[in-house]
């Protein structure tokens, strides 16, 4: 019996890349079955980029045009047409910086996933590690979930929390949150590539298929 396809991931990022690096790694070791098939970023240069070609994947940065928090209507096309050609089952943020708006979502429903560094709805925005600290709260942590047309208020894949010590900067918190990321994201990316997880409205309920 031949295997099923891969399911085929592309991802977008502006920054370090550490967690595209880290669901490039468990696809590598067949933690997931899927395969990262494209990466894009709104950075020229951006170290995203240099860890796609490490690891063999099609990589490009595409402009994303006149604005500075979106995507204007050029690049929003032209991000949907190296998504759509090269056949992606799964659109995965890692890192971009840019609101993704309804006319890109449209093209991938219920098929785009983030990563967001606070235990939602807490601390949706930039720097969700820093509004913790500020705040003052003792339990962070990281979700995945859904991207919809909100900042942060998709549905919830998964969640990890992480204590915040006594003595921790914004740098301490940060990275003991990215640890759980890379932990959570790849996990939930390969239940989604099993078809493990069924939404219903706001609930996201993981089923393992036998
Ligand atoms: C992550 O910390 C994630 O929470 C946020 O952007 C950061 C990207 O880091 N969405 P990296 O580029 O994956 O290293």
């Amino acid at each position: 019996m031949t295997a099923p396809p891969l399911y085929r991931l592309g991802i977008l990022g502006s920054g370090r890349g550490s967690n595209f690096a880290a669901v490039a790694e468990a696809c590598r070791r067949g933690a997931i079955r899927a395969e990262p098939v494209v990466v894009l970023s709104d950075v020229e240069g951006a170290y995203i980029l240099d860890r796609a070609k490490e690891a063999g994947v099609p990589c490009r940065h595409i402009a994303p045009g006149r604005f500075r928090t979106k995507l204007d209507e050029e690049a929003e096309a032209a991000y949907v047409a190296a998504l759509e050609g090269a056949r992606v089952d799964l659109v995965v943020l890692a890192g971009f910086m840019r609101i993704l708006k309804g006319g890109f979502l449209s093209r991938f429903p219920g098929k785009v996933v983030n990563i967001h560094p606070s235990l939602l709805p807490a601390f949706p925005g930039l720097e969700a590690w820093k509004q913790a600290l500020d705040y003052g709260v003792k339990l962070t942590g990281c979700t995945v979930h859904f991207v919809d047309q909100g900042i942060d208020t998709g549905a919830i894949i998964q969640q990890r929390a992480v204590p915040v010590l006594d003595g921790d900067t914004a740098e301490t918190l940060h990275a003991r949150i990215q640890e759980a990321e890379r932990i959570i994201y790849p996990e939930s990316i390969a239940a989604l590539a099993n078809g493990e997880v069924q939404v219903a409205g706001r609930a996201t309920v993981r089923r393992v298929v036998v």
